[in-house]
């Protein structure tokens, strides 16, 4: 028997990115609109009072006035870090020794893991985050804890244990022989089951050895399906630091581009201070630069040229970062984005700003066919947001003319109380049980 629901609302989706704020062939805005959804897919949109008499006898879902919109999608995550968050006073190199790295060594109790991977699902889907590309800790069991977190939820999410096998702790050292057969048994076991979806994850090029770059390499040719993620010109140090362990590189990027982990399917976290032939690079093999803007302000690491990039045809995602980034939530990573874009004299308008963290996100993923948009056929990942959420949004709301203006109200004043309700796979999930207080650790 079908699982159905018709969602009724103010429907918003995109279609392709905005080119400016009178596009309105990019999107799609229904005032009165709805989502017919079966067995976790979307399979109509459109006005109610049409679908309504489509989905005769379909239950209903009336979230009015609020606005239903694909689901937001969080390209760079790191999940052992969610006890990080807000750790004082350092830059990159400082805060992962004295405070990340010491962290995650408690990611090798399976236990503990398993508990905080149900939590991190739990703070996605509160801040209407339905997919994201996480970084687990060096151990395997992280990643385990992690992907069984997702499928419990069914939710649509890549990740992999990071690879890292020096400049770190002994505790969360693997080599590049262990690190490559953990990887292994993760993608035979995981990558591609249900929603799931692995990503090689070379932490960054400090903490791997050449020989363990050569493994990671190995490993993105034998898995073209995978995602490939890591660290790229985040901090001034740590670029150094790389140029010295790689003296025969040109230049940082030239690093992963020598072990072969560039392509369309590669997250470069960061990206921030890039030299003309690394932008070539990216340029030329479409590997994603990855804007963390409240990651980049907390560790003081710089401002990322988002429109630089883009002039260049290059196909910039967006994230959150947490640890390192200061709140899960896309409408405050939207918000510090718009600042760090206005300190260098560019514009983040409500409309691609809203398009990025859905299908613009989505299509820097390659998953534009199944997330990131409304359309018939993809899954039924939304998110209903409340526009009135708080009372200095609901006294800007009265004021307020347009849907671009609405949208920018969201962007700058929104967080997770904006977050009305999270479908995954047509499943509500913002007051799910594993969403709760009482599940944290004593
Ligand atoms: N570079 C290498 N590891 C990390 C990390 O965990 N967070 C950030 N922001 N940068 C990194
Ligand atoms: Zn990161």
């Amino acid at each position: 028997m079908t699982d159905q629901v018709l969602l009724r609302g103010r429907v918003l989706t995109f279609t392709a990115e905005p080119a400016d704020a009178d596009d309105r062939a990019a999107y799609r805005y229904i005032e009165d609109g709805a989502i017919l959804i079966a067995d976790g897919i979307i399979r109509a949109v459109g006005d109610h009072a049409l679908l309504s008499r489509q989905a005769h006898g379909v239950p209903v879902v009336d979230h009015r006035p609020h606005l239903l919109m694909p689901g937001f999608i969080d390209t760079h995550i790191h999940f052992p870090q969610v006890q990080v968050i807000a750790s004082w006073g350092a830059q990159l190199l400082d805060w992962l020794n004295g405070y990340t790295f010491p962290e995650e060594t408690r990611y090798a109790d399976p236990a503990l893991a398993a508990q905080m991977a149900e939590w991190f699902m739990g703070q996605l889907c509160a801040h209407g985050t339905t997919t994201a590309v996480a970084y687990c800790s060096v151990h395997e069991g992280s990643a385990e804890a992690f992907f069984t977190a997702a499928a419990r939820r069914n939710m649509r999410m890549i990740g992999g244990k990071v690879l890292m096998d020096r400049n770190a702790p002994e505790a969360l050292r693997d080599t590049a022989q262990s690190g490559y057969d953990a990887t292994k048994r993760l993608i035979a076991k995981w990558h591609g089951k249900g929603r799931a979806g692995y990503a090689i994850t070379p932490r960054f090029a400090i903490t791997s050895t050449p020989e363990q770059m050569e493994a990671a390499g190995a490993l993105a040719s034998e898995h073209p399906g995978c995602h490939v993620q890591t660290h790229l010109s985040e901090n001034r140090d740590e670029i150094r630091f790389t140029l010295d362990l790689y003296p025969e590189a040109p230049d940082y990027l030239g690093v992963y581009e020598h072990y072969g982990l560039l392509g369309p399917k590669t997250l470069l976290g960061h990206s921030i201070h890039l030299e003309p032939r690394e932008i070539d690079v990216l340029a030329d093999t479409g590997a994603k630069p990855v804007f963390c803007p409240t990651s980049n302000l907390f560790l003081g690491s710089g401002l990322f040229d988002d429109a630089g990039l883009r002039a260049r045809g290059i196909n910039n995602a967006i994230a959150t970062d947490v640890g390192a980034g200061t709140s899960y939530s896309m409408l405050q990573t939207l918000n510090e984005g718009y600042k760090v874009l206005q300190l260098q004299g560019q514009k983040l308008h409500p409309l691609r700003a809203f398009h990025w963290i859905t299908r613009g996100n989505a299509v820097a993923l390659g998953l534009e066919d199944r997330i990131g948009t409304l359309e018939p056929g993809t899954e039924a990942d939304i998110v209903v947001l409340d526009s009135s959420a708080t009372e200095p949004m609901a006294l800007r709301m009265l004021r307020t003319r347009s849907l671009s203006e609405e949208l920018f109200v969201l962007q700058m004043l929104g967080d997770d109380r904006a977050i009305a309700e999270t479908y995954v796979a047509g499943v509500p999930q913002k007051h799910a049980k594993s969403a709760r207080r009482e599940l944290l650790p004593a």
